[in-house]
């Protein structure tokens, strides 16, 4: 068997479920010991509000925004444009802010339960521009905004302990692809960029070891700086502030995010810094009705076992193989169809848009079922996406994996249809069910939730 890159290998490997595995831990939590899921910078920063009518403020605004609020016997849930494992929210949004009007250039916080950004870093001659590790990015500026998606991992390692490595790979790749989705709907460029000196930017943003950097995104322009004059790296440190009331340490997590930084992730994205000469994704609706798509977005918690029609299928197919401008993609997908109009139930390889090979035909709905920890999404949807990848970089694979779920996720929910992301499934059993060698990463499912007589 072809295995992937040593170590990420051992970290897929070492969280893999099975029958056995999930017996002995079914990973029950005590609710009451929730750590917090909203960072705070202390009162004295200054904040801003989001503003509607400031096309940057709208755009950041929807890339993190409070969507629909769950109540609960033990609180409300405050669920968010994008999804994530548990609903616990590991992921945290900074944004460098230059040259924009009616904004002071700086480095902020966005704050998604208050809707504003907090002011945490002034800038002079400085900027993040200085960490990017492709030659020449020092002596360039980007006009605009450079996103950085970070991770507090404890938040999610509370319930779902040395699995949530995964998780949290897997919602930083949804948040990003929840910026994604918004520069999409407000008509922006994007550059993702997955290589940058994480370690240095890490102690400079205070984060000690309880939180750390995934990914940048950039959306602006890049320009040359007028003086010729490397950009300089922070002046000075930006304080620490925890996000999360209490920690508990997993030194699982810590050393399996520094193993990613050690292995290659410029592979993946090796390409000067350039938004606007990169092919760009396009999605199966207009940027009006994505935006809809966005603010209606749930995970699907039933589907009725009914059929899509083959065009909502490929259109879905469609979305999640546009271009991911700045990076290689290095995923395979695979669909399992259960009830897709003009289409033999069974197992297929997606290649592209339009391409399904066949790998066996069948009715497998029971099948997968069992395969995601019986989970009736898994049984009872259309299509059930699973994504893997030979991992050059275990850190990107899944974040990758994050964003093309996110894009199911959107075109699922702009044709009318339900989805829901699964992290939880039996590894070995969907590897073998597969016929692949590679590590499986992300599973999604897709299908109906309107009631059978009531669609149209
Ligand atoms: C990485 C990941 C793994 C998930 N795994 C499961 C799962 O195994 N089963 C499930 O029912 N939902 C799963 N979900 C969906 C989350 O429970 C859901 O996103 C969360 O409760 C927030 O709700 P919302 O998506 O409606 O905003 C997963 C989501 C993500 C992002």
């Amino acid at each position: 068997m072809v295995l992937a890159k040593a170590t990420d290998h051992n970290y897929h490997e070492a969280t893999k479920h099975s029958v056995v595995s999930v017996q002995i831990d079914p990973n029950y939590v005590d609710a009451s010991t929730q750590p917090q899921s909203f960072k705070t910078y202390p009162h004295f920063f200054r904040r801003f509000p989001l503003e509607p009518t400031h096309p940057t403020h709208q755009f950041l605004a929807l890339t993190s925004a409070i969507t629909y609020q769950k109540h609960y016997r033990e609180g409300t849930h405050l669920l968010r444009v994008q999804p994530s494992a548990g609903a616990l929210y590991p992921t945290e949004l900074y944004v460098q802010v230059r040259g924009i009007s009616g904004m002071l250039d700086g480095i902020y916080h966005l704050e998604p339960e208050t809707n504003s950004l907090t002011l945490i870093y002034e800038l002079i001659d400085d900027g993040i521009e200085a960490y990017f590790t492709d030659a020449g990015n020092d002596i360039r500026l980007v006009k605009g905004c450079i996103l950085l998606v970070s991770c507090v991992y404890f938040r999610s390692s509370w319930k779902y302990r040395n699995r949530s490595l995964r998780y949290c790979f897997l919602d930083s790749g949804h948040h990003l692809g929840a910026i994604e989705a918004s520069a999409y709907a407000s008509g922006y460029d994007y550059q993702l960029l997955f290589d940058v000196d994480w370690p240095a930017l890490n102690e400079d943003f205070g984060f000690e070891t309880k939180e750390f950097f995934t990914a940048a995104m950039v959306v602006g322009e890049v320009k040359a700086r007028a003086t010729k004059k490397p950009v300089r790296r922070l002046r000075s440190p930006i304080p620490t502030v925890s996000g999360t009331d209490y920690f508990e340490p997993n030194r699982f997590i810590e050393v399996g995010y520094q193993a990613t930084l050690r292995a290659q992730a410029s592979a993946d994205s090796a390409v000067p810094l350039q938004p606007r000469l990169l092919q760009q994704p396009t999605f199966p609706v207009q940027p009006a009705q994505w935006q809809e798509a966005i603010q209606q977005r749930r995970s699907a918690r039933r589907f009725y076992p009914t059929a899509i029609s083959q065009k909502s299928f490929l259109a879905v197919c469609d979305a999640l193989h546009q271009p991911l401008p700045g990076a290689l993609k290095t995923l395979e997908i695979y669909a399992v169809l259960h009830r897709v109009d003009e289409q033999s139930s069974g197992l297929y390889r997606t290649i592209d848009d339009k391409t399904l090979h066949c790998l066996k035909t069948g009715e497998f709905h029971t099948q997968t079922g069992h395969l995601c920890i019986n989970q009736a999404i898994a049984r009872d949807c259309a299509a059930i996406f699973f994504i893997t990848s030979a991992c050059h970089n275990y850190r990107v694979s899944l974040q990758q994996a994050g964003v093309v779920g996110h894009r199911i996720y959107l075109a699922a929910t702009a044709l009318g249809l339900g989805c829901s992301g699964i992290g939880a499934f039996y590894d070995d059993e969907v590897q073998a069910f597969l016929g692949t060698d590679q590590p499986v990463l992300y599973a999604i499912a897709v299908g109906q939730t309107t009631r059978p007589d009531l669609i149209t």
